[in-house]
């Protein structure tokens, strides 16, 4: 008898190794989820993997923004376990620079991490995902999406595409009757790898400008993706959850 919120659920999570992506994987987990853990970090995944609560989980090496990546995966969760119940799109990456110091290059990388890989993930998993019956897609977005930052532009532009992306996905599987629904996620400034890239001094600056006067942990916003992944959201198809302390409020 499957026991936990995600009892009997196969839950694939993207960026897997480190920060939002490894909280919600040992959120998931915990709920009785068995979880397909995804990153190009292998050694970091290794270390998450091994850690999680539970029997039966994996980690896969998948560059979201390879196509021959997503469909190698999708062949092994296949293999494995004849569906997917819930596809967290997490894998993204970001760095402050001007617009106008910015590259081509650099433009397409940003793009390409944040917003090609949702489009990856959505189209090849979508098969495996239907198998589910009651399928569900967490996109994650960021307050990015809705208010721009100076530094921000390449990244801002991105996860606009995963918020709009996530609607568009959510409507048309309901207008294919494909049994799946699709929210994006949108946390403010999170206490990650990713964030301390910035040093103490920015996130510092950041914690003053937060309602709520302090950063995120991961777990804050695992606990919003586990909400849009669960039953208990059966009928929250095509929205947004912002997570952000009160920063968009004000
Ligand atoms: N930290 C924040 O303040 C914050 C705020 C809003 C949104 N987000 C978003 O949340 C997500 C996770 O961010 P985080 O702070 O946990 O970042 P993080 O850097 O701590 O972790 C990201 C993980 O993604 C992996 N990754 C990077 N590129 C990848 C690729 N091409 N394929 C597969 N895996 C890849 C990394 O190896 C790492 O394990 C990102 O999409 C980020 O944009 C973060």
């Amino acid at each position: 008898m499957p026991c936990g919120r995600f009892g009997g659920r196969i839950v694939l999570v993207t960026g897997a190794a480190k920060g939002i992506g490894a909280a919600t994987a040992r959120a998931f987990a915990s709920e009785g989820a068995t979880v397909v853990l995804c990153d190009i970090d292998e050694a970091a995944l290794k270390v998450t993997v091994d850690a999680l609560p539970g029997t039966g989980h994996c980690g896969i090496r998948l560059d979201v923004t390879s196509e021959a990546d997503w469909i190698a995966a999708m062949g092994e969760v296949e293999r494995a376990f004849g569906k997917l119940d819930v596809l967290v799109n997490n894998a993204g990456w970001g760095e402050l620079r001007s617009l106008f110091d910015t590259s081509f290059e650099q433009w397409r990388r940003v793009i390409a991490i944040n917003l090609d890989s949702v489009f990856l993930g959505t189209r090849n998993s979508m098969p495996l995902l239907e198998k589910s019956g009651k399928g569900s897609i967490v996109n994650m977005s960021s307050i990015r999406s809705l208010v721009a930052g100076v530094g921000s532009g390449p990244y801002s532009a991105a996860k606009a595409g995963v918020h709009l992306l996530t609607k568009a996905t959510a409507i048309e599987c309901a207008a294919a009757g494909k049994p799946v629904r699709a929210n994006s996620i949108h946390p403010g400034f999170v206490d990650t790898p990713l964030s301390k890239q910035t040093g103490e001094e920015a996130r510092n600056a950041r914690r003053s400008t937060v309602p709520q006067g302090r950063l995120a942990e991961p777990e804050e916003i695992a606990a919003g993706i586990l909400f849009l992944a669960s039953d208990a959201a059966s009928y929250v198809n095509g929205t947004e959850l912002v997570v952000d302390g009160g920063f968009t409020a004000v």
